[in-house]
Order: C-alpha cells, then sequence, then structure tokens
C-alpha cells in the first residue's frame, strides 16, 4: 500500500472531458457521469471509486458486459477499452453520513466537497490523479437557491469550466446561502463578478475578506504579472471542514473562520490570516490550477511556492519585519519540530502510504523556505525571469520540481543540482560559526552538517545562502548585509578590520536551518540595539532569552538585571514599531525551551520550563512595572476598530504589556480592560489574562454573551484549555468535551479542546501522571471512526516522545501502542506506525 515516487508513470487511458449531472439528495445523491476517455498507450483503465453504490455502467451508449470490467470496494476497471469511448456511470452516495468531509458531505444543510488530495472518487468512478487533466459541464439539481461549481454560469445550475483541470480541483457547492458581492476589472480588461457566500445573518462580515482578494488580484498583476481567468471568482464559507481552504478552480471553499470576520468577533489575528489564506487560494489559480502537480509528490510544486508568495504578499501588506518574524516563529514551532522527530520528510517525500499526512509543515513552510533561498541566490531580477518562464512554458500542465528548477538554470544560467538536494534531503541543516580577529583580519569559519532522519543517513553538504554584514562594537554599520553562499562542507568569510566586528549573520532568517553561533551576550546586546536588520535584531533578543531560560530551568538561576534592562528599555523604545517590541518582549515558547533543552542533551522537564517562563515573566514585569501604566496609555487606540497592522500592532503590544501587569496586580487591570473592551482583540486578551490569574470569573459572562457563534464559542473553548494551570488542564479539556455544543464532528471545535491542551498547553498536555496522553489517545480512537484526516493530523501531538524522561516515554508509548492495537485507519496507523519507529 505504499506509493513511491519512482514507480510514476502516466495513464493508458486518459480523460479529456466530464460532463456530471448531480441529483442531491442527504442519502441518495445521484452522480450521472459521463467521461470522453481517450487511449494514449497500451494497458487497462483502471478508475478510482471509494464509497460508491453502483446504479448503471455503459460505454458508448451500451450497458457494459460483465466480463468486461471488474469492479472491487476501490477500482473500477474496463478490459479492453477502445481507443476513444464515452464512458457513463451513475453512482449512488450519502453525503449526509459522510463525517470524513472528503468528497461530496453536507455542513449545517448545506451540500460541498472537497476533493483534495483523493476525495473526487467518493463521488464518482475516475482517473483520481492531478495529471489528468479534464474539462467540465455540471449540472446540479437540487431544490435549494444557490446552486454552485467550477467555471462560469451557463444557465441556473450549469456550470462550465474551460480550463482543464485536475479532479482535486472539482467543486460542487448548494444551499441557502446569501452572496456579498464586488467587482474586479482585470489588467486585460476581463470583468470578474466576485461573491463571497455565506449562511443568512453572515453577510455583515464578509467585508474584509471581498478586500483581501480585490488586493490579492491586483497585487498578482503587479507582482507576478498574473491575471485572473473566469467571470466569475466564487468563495464559499463552510463550518465543517478539514483544513483552511481549498483552491477550486473559480470557486475556493474556505473553513468559515478564515472568511467571516467583524471587529466584535474575530482579532486581528484572525483578520491577518484571513488576509493571508484568501491571497493564498486564489494564488494558487496561477501556481497549482494553470499549473498544476505532476503526482503527489510534487505538491510542494504548488504550496510551497504559493506559501511563499502569500507570505510575500502580506509583508507588503503589511510590516515586512513583523511578517518575517512571524513566518520563522512559526517555521521553527511546526517544522523544525517536525523535522527533528520520526515525522521528519523531505519537501518532496519520496513514499506515502496516505497523502493526506503529507500536508505538513514541511511540504508548505519549508518549501516555502526553499523558493526563498532560491529568490536569494538567482536575485529579485533572476527569479522574475524564472517565474515567466515557468508560466510560458508550462501552462496548462501538470509539473515536477525538475520542470520548475529547469526554468530558473534557463532563465539565469545558474546550475540548480546541488541547490536541489533542499527537495531530497529531509532534516534541519545545522550551521555553526565561529570567529576569530587577529592581525587586524576577523574571520567566520561556517560549517553545516545535515542531521541523519528516517531512513535517510550520509546527507551531501547544501548551497546554503547566509546574509551577512558587520558592525562595529559602538552598533554602526561596518559592512552591509551581503550573501556569503556555504556550499560545502566548511566555508570561511574573511575581512580586514582594525577593530573586533559584530557579526550579524543568517540576516533575515536567510535560510531554514539552526545556528549555533557562540555569541557573547555584549554583542548580542549591541545587535538587539542597533543591527540594521529588524529580523537579527529581535534574534538577538530571542537568543539572550533563551539562554536565560535555559540556565533557569537546567541550573535554577535567576533572571539578570543586564537582560531585564535591555528588554525594558526596548519596551520604553518609542522608535521602534509596537508589533515588533510585542514580538521582542515575547518569551520563547515551552515547547520551543523543551527542543532546545533536548538538544543540548537535557531532559525536559515540562512543569520546570513552564515554571521557569512564569518566574521570567513575573521578573519583566517588576523591571517594568512603574512604566506599565503609561506604556499602556500610549498603545491606546482612538476612534472606530479597524483591522490595520498599525493599529493591531498597538494592541498587541497593549496585550503583551497588559499580561505583565495581570502578574503583579492579580487581575485588576485586565478586569478593566475586559469591561472597556469593544473589539474581540482586547476581549481575548484581557479575557486570557484573567485565566491566567485564575480568575474565571468572567467566563461565564463571556458564553452568555456569544453563546450563539460557533466561531467565537471556539475561541472561548480555546482559552481555557490554553490558560489554565498545567494540573487542571486535563480536567478542563474533561469538562469541556462534555458539554452539549461540544461537537466533535466539527474540526474547529474538535481543535479548541483537545489541540488546545496538545499545542497550547504542553505542561498541561504531558503532566507525569500520563491523564494528558490518555485523554489524547482517547480522543483519536473516536474521532478515527469519524474523521481520519483529522485523527492523523492530532496525532502528531505525540511526535516529540522521544525527547522526554523515561516515565513520560513509556506513558506515550503504551498510548501509541493501545491506538496500533485497534481496527484503525490508514491514515492514523500510517502516523502510528512511524511515530513508533515501525
Ligand atoms: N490545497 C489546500 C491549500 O493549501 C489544502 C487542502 C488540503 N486538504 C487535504 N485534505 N489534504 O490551500
Ligand atoms: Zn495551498
Amino acid at each position: 500500500e505504499t506509493v513511491y515516487l519512482k514507480d510514476y508513470a502516466p495513464v493508458p487511458v486518459t480523460v479529456t472531458h466530464v460532463d456530471l449531472h448531480v441529483r442531491l439528495d442527504p442519502r441518495a445523491t445521484e452522480v450521472s457521469a459521463r467521461l470522453t476517455c481517450k487511449r494514449q498507450g497500451p494497458g487497462e483503465m483502471v478508475l478510482n471509486g471509494e464509497q460508491l453504490e453502483m446504479v448503471a455502467l455503459r460505454l458508448d451508449g451500451k450497458d457494459l458486459p460483465a466480463d468486461r470490467y471488474t469492479l472491487t470496494d476501490k477500482t473500477l476497471t474496463l478490459h479492453d477499452a477502445p481507443d476513444a469511448f464515452l464512458l457513463e456511470t451513475v453512482a449512488r452516495i450519502s453525503p449526509e453520513t459522510n463525517k470524513a468531509l472528503e468528497g461530496l458531505y453536507m455542513s449545517n444543510g448545506m451540500y460541498c466537497t472537497q476533493c483534495e488530495a483523493e476525495g473526487f472518487r467518493r463521488i464518482t468512478w475516475m482517473l483520481d490523479r492531478p495529471d489528468v487533466m479534464a474539462t467540465y459541464d455540471v449540472e446540479i439539481e437540487a431544490d435549494l437557491p444557490v446552486l454552485l461549481s467550477n467555471g462560469d454560469e451557463v444557465a441556473p445550475g450549469k456550470w462550465h469550466d474551460p480550463w482543464p483541470k485536475p479532479t482535486y480541483l472539482f467543486a460542487l457547492v448548494a444551499g441557502n446561502l446569501v452572496a456579498a458581492s464586488d467587482r474586479f476589472t482585470t489588467m486585460e480588461g476581463r470583468e470578474v463578478a466576485l461573491n463571497v457566500w455565506v449562511r443568512p445573518g453572515d453577510e455583515g462580515r464578509t467585508g474584509y475578506a471581498l478586500d483581501a482578494l480585490k488586493r490579492s488580484m491586483a497585487w498578482d498583476e503587479q507582482v507576478y504579472g498574473r491575471a485572473y481567468d473566469l467571470s466569475v471568482f466564487n468563495i464559499v464559507a463552510v463550518d465543517d471542514f478539514n483544513m483552511g481552504a481549498m483552491e477550486n478552480k473559480g470557486l475556493n471553499v474556505f473553513n468559515s473562520k478564515y472568511v467571516l470576520a467583524s471587529p466584535e468577533t474575530a482579532t486581528d489575528t484572525d483578520y491577518a490570516l484571513i488576509e493571508g489564506i484568501v491571497a493564498h487560494e486564489y494564488f494558487h489559480n496561477w501556481t497549482g490550477n494553470r499549473i498544476t502537480c505532476r503526482d503527489w509528490f510534487q505538491l510542494c510544486l504548488k504550496e510551497g511556492l504559493t506559501v511563499f508568495r502569500d507570505q510575500q504578499f502580506s509583508a507588503d501588506m503589511r510590516s515586512a519585519a513583523v511578517q518575517r518574524i512571524g513566518d520563522v516563529l512559526q517555521l521553527r514551532a511546526r517544522q523544525f519540530r517536525e523535522d527533528a522527530g520520526p515525522l521528519a520528510h523531505p519537501v518532496r517525500p519520496e513514499s506515502f502510504v496516505e497523502i493526506n499526512n503529507f500536508y505538513t509543515a514541511t511540504v508548505y513552510e519549508k518549501g516555502a523556505e526553499v523558493i526563498g533561498m532560491l529568490r536569494r541566490l538567482v536575485g529579485p531580477d533572476g527569479y522574475q525571469a524564472g517565474c515567466d518562464l515557468y508560466f510560458e512554458r508550462h501552462d496548462g500542465q501538470a509539473c515536477t520540481i525538475e520542470d520548475w528548477l529547469k526554468c530558473f538554470e534557463d532563465a539565469t544560467g545558474r546550475d540548480l543540482s546541488q541547490f536541489a538536494l533542499w527537495y531530497s534531503q529531509a532534516g534541519t541543516p545545522r550551521v555553526t560559526v565561529e570567529e576569530s580577529w587577529e592581525d587586524g583580519v576577523w574571520r567566520a569559519t561556517l560549517r553545516q552538517v545535515v542531521p541523519d532522519t528516517p531512513g535517510q543517513t550520509d546527507k551531501i553538504p547544501m548551497t546554503i545562502p547566509v546574509a551577512w554584514g558587520l558592525l562595529d562594537a559602538d552598533g554602526a554599520e561596518l559592512r552591509p548585509t551581503e550573501v556569503f553562499e556555504l556550499s560545502e562542507a566548511e566555508g570561511v568569510i574573511e575581512v580586514e578590520t582594525a577593530s573586533r566586528p559584530v557579526l550579524s549573520v543568517l540576516r533575515g532568517f536567510s535560510a531554514p536551518v539552526i545556528l549555533e553561533h557562540d555569541q557573547s551576550d555584549a554583542d548580542r546586546l549591541v545587535l538587539l540595539a542597533h543591527d540594521t536588520d529588524p529580523f537579527n535584531r529581535w534574534e538577538a533578543g530571542r537568543a539572550l532569552a533563551k539562554a536565560r531560560l535555559v540556565a533557569m530551568v537546567a541550573e535554577g538561576t535567576a533572571p539578570d538585571a543586564p537582560w531585564l534592562e535591555a528588554i525594558a528599555k526596548l519596551a520604553r523604545d518609542e522608535t521602534a514599531d509596537p508589533a515588533f517590541r510585542a514580538l521582542a518582549l515575547a518569551l520563547p515558547s515551552e515547547d520551543d525551551l523543551a527542543q532546545t533543552l533536548h538538544v543540548g542533551g537535557i531532559v525536559p522537564d515540562p512543569d520546570a520550563i513552564h515554571a521557569a517562563r512564569e518566574a521570567a515573566g513575573l521578573a519583566i514585569a517588576q523591571a517594568l512595572a512603574s512604566d506599565l501604566g503609561e506604556l499602556r496609555r500610549a498603545m491606546r487606540v482612538t476612534g472606530p476598530y479597524d483591522a490595520n497592522a498599525e493599529d493591531a500592532g498597538k494592541r498587541a503590544l497593549d496585550a503583551v504589556l497588559l499580561r505583565l501587569a495581570t502578574r503583579l496586580d492579580g487581575g485588576d487591570a485586565a478586569r478593566a480592560a475586559y469591561g472597556a473592551a469593544d473589539n474581540m482583540t482586547d476581549r481575548m486578551a484581557a479575557f486570557t489574562c484573567l485565566l491566567e490569574a485564575g480568575d474565571p470569573s468572567v467566563a461565564k459572562a463571556f458564553e452568555e454573551d456569544w453563546k450563539h457563534d460557533r466561531l467565537v464559542m471556539d475561541k472561548w473553548f480555546a482559552a481555557q484549555v490554553m490558560h489554565s494551570a498545567p494540573d487542571r488542564a486535563v480536567g478542563i479539556a474533561t469538562g469541556l468535551t462534555r458539554r452539549d455544543d461540544f461537537d466533535a464532528a466539527n474540526p474547529n471545535r474538535f481543535r479548541s479542546v483537545i489541540g488546545a491542551l496538545t499545542a497550547g498547553n504542553p505542561a498541561g498536555f504531558h503532566q507525569k501522571d500520563g491523564s494528558g496522553y490518555r485523554f489524547l489517545a482517547d480522543w483519536l480512537l473516536k474521532m478515527d471512526a469519524m474523521n481520519p484526516q483529522m485523527a492523523a493530523r492530532m496525532s502528531t501531538a505525540f511526535d516529540t516522545w522521544r525527547r522526554y524522561d523515561a516515565d513520560r516515554q513509556d506513558l506515550i508509548r503504551a498510548q501509541l501502542d493501545r491506538i496500533a492495537g485497534e481496527s484503525i485507519s490508514r491514515d492514523l496507523a500510517e502516523m502510528v506506525g512511524r511515530m513508533r519507529g515501525a
């Protein structure tokens, strides 16, 4: 059941056009398909089809005799198919009972689909693979006001998509929906109707998504020269959705969490995510849809590139420095963690059992970093030339990473064969930096090691672009940024200089590596105060904080005065962007510290890490005590709520300061802030502070105010789990799962309790009595019976198990063994197998 990249072969018989007639019914939907088939080589045609009841099967208008085909629960094989023919099937399916949320399903009375990666086979028999691209005609029959599919609407309920596409981009939506609409005229003069479809009552929360869509369309024209290609672009908000959103051609389907926003219900973070995800899905129209993937091993071809594009977009819309810091925080929290454990895999995996298990931080986020490095290596002009060639050469095709890289080789003349190792070698490279300064020559020796990962050892050095610059001891710039290409195991940078310089290395986080650079506190303080590279200013502060926290955990030290002074100074630095200051004041996460300790050969104790972070937070609060009131007043935003980055930055810093104040006043300031809040950002900040202060009294009022609103209640659920004391977290989470409004079948709600514990309260999850592990395993088994994809994804919470002490390892291992011993889905079995090292 393992699929290998090396086994790729094109289909012997392809499908060039799909004609669908769908008669919707909750338990007995009938899907009639007419596939225009064409032979392109020898062999039998094997169509995919799962959980389908066959009603009819005809070839060129005649019922197919039993000896001409073989039907199993997964495939339909045609024997002796002619060179060109029309295959007709009628399938019966049951969307209402589909809780896997893959294929055609129902969410709150509306029909919708999710076909990526292999959901189309649950709708009808078809070659369900990305290298089969067909045009589509779709007719939907249902007694519902809104009937949508891909392409342009040719008559009510009838859709034609002229752009050949793979099955995974198919979509169908039907329901009682209303649209918020707008228009966009493309640079080619095409008039495009834009609609955001929501349930009646939600129209007032669509404005930001619509605006983000228009800005995305304009940006892709300006920056990549890419224009939209249909007369309509539809977005639909769906409450039950496994992932963030889906780029179906002309009909993007979104988790409602990433569409609906109003100041009262959404936080600044929600707004930023909506902007980024709307852009991401829109950008897929060119990077994913017009040019798609040959096979699922090439997933990063569309995802890494499209994440890179959405990050560029957000950087342009907001503060580039703040965006970069946020992206790197995410990368380290999710991808470095993945790359360091049993689930490590290359950006382009070479085998899989269930492809849904490879929609990972490595494919997406590390995939985006690889594009960023490529751009740094060939320069902005080379990057643009390579992209232009890619769009010109491969429009309408299903491509590979080799096709992509070849465009950059042809456009720039650069040999990218060594660079290509980033796609095949897993594991986060470690780069050590050693400095010397002697006889007026400063020297930095850089060494790289790519660590072993499951199934991969003895790796080859990679091309690592290391951006660097030099400052003098007073913080003045000695050498502006340049890029050193570390392409061998060792490389040396040399500069003649009369005084000892301060090195700022890996500026802008120019490569996804772990840097080991024994820099003095004095140098780090210079960088924190003066580096011209804002990312490295933040990074210097982070390194200082991390060193303190590690020492607090490992040696029981207390935070030192010089560090606290530096932090206090930064907090008061009116010349620095509030959003930046908020990031610089935040301490490294508990999981980050656990990983750092583990790498340093210390077994992390989750309770000790939690306690150290609390102690550091209190020390910072005390150091800033006399300024907190004034600093908070300076962050006050006047006028009505606006989600713009500047106001959001002020609110973010205010929230950090409020959290510090709460450590000193037991919640007085937070209670006042909760009462005064006129938007969800401020309200959540105050609510979570109060939960941390052990005062859940506002939880009741919050619930009364918002019990009618699923998305807001998701926040309410999650906050109580994330911000409770570690020894109470499992109990609170368990209590929440017993409520009537805890609907595990809804992925957002499931994540807001189970995910909030595993990812949001590490010390709670890792309680040494094993209660967190048992709680997760119980829920994985329950979830797996409904929604295997969701269960498999959530199971990754166990992937760090080898970091911990023998007792915790035994407890986790026992839960993994227990899960493996049950009859579980292929999805969950693959994940558990990899984590157990089977
Ligand atoms: N292509 C979508 C996106 O990145 C993700 C959909 C993945 N869904 C899944 N079930 N694997 O925007
Ligand atoms: Zn994507």
